[in-house]
């Protein structure tokens, strides 16, 4: 069955390029980003994982932990490790999990055979501090993910679970913030001191509370 927003990520155990891993244990108190791939040594993939290892700092910098995984074996996963550090100019230094029995792969339907026979779409699964997943994403095999993205993403996850606030469209870090719709315009101006703007009764502007 297909894995929802708000359901509890399912816990699993596997090998991976740097070890078993116990998928709950693994990510601790932090964030996690789980995404998969379709296969070891295809163009699109090792661009992909390239990127990612060149976004270490941005992923420690929000408590975030980065895991891939494709339905190759540990050793193809390592020599493919090799050519993405050639290739792309990086050091792929996070965890790709090992799934040849396809177990975590169905685990989080992640094969969809309408779309590819017998590999992994390109999915994407961010799961909270409390284990909870917080966001998913399908992509197709021919279209590389955006991982700038996922970090807006996560920009925006990590600011809404601690204040009451929405973010509008493309919103970026630094930039104003909608005032949930649960509050009243009365008792805006008591929780957000840098102020508002109501643009519409329901539509209430305030700038990014944490900064
Ligand atoms: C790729 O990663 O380049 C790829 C993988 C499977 C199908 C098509 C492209």
């Amino acid at each position: 069955m297909a894995i929802r927003l708000g359901d509890t990520a399912p816990d699993f155990t596997a090998e991976t390029t740097e070890g078993t891993i116990h998928f709950h244990e693994w990510l601790g108190d932090g964030w996690g980003v789980l995404f998969s791939h379709p296969k070891d040594y295809t163009p699109v993939c090792t661009t992909e994982l390239g990127r990612v290892a060149k976004l270490k700092g941005e992923f420690a910098k929000r408590n975030v932990k980065v895991i891939a995984l494709s339905v190759d074996g540990v050793e193809d996963h390592k020599g493919w490790i090799g050519d993405i550090n050639e290739t792309q100019a990086c050091s792929v230094d996070y965890p790709i999990i090992a799934d040849p029995e396809r177990k975590v792969a169905q685990m989080y339907d992640m094969i969809h055979p309408n779309a590819l026979d017998n590999m992994t779409v390109r999915s994407v699964f961010i799961v909270g501090p409390d284990k909870k997943v917080k966001l998913t994403l399908t992509y197709p095999a021919s279209t590389g993910r955006n991982f700038d993205e996922l970090l807006r993403v996560i920009d925006s996850l990590q600011l809404t679970a601690n204040y009451q606030v929405a973010t509008p469209a493309d919103w970026k870090h630094g930039e104003d913030c909608v005032v949930v719709p649960a509050i009243k315009t009365e008792d805006i101006p008591s929780k957000f001191p840098k102020g508002f703007k109501e643009v519409k009764p329901y539509l209430r502007m305030t700038p990014q509370p944490d900064l």
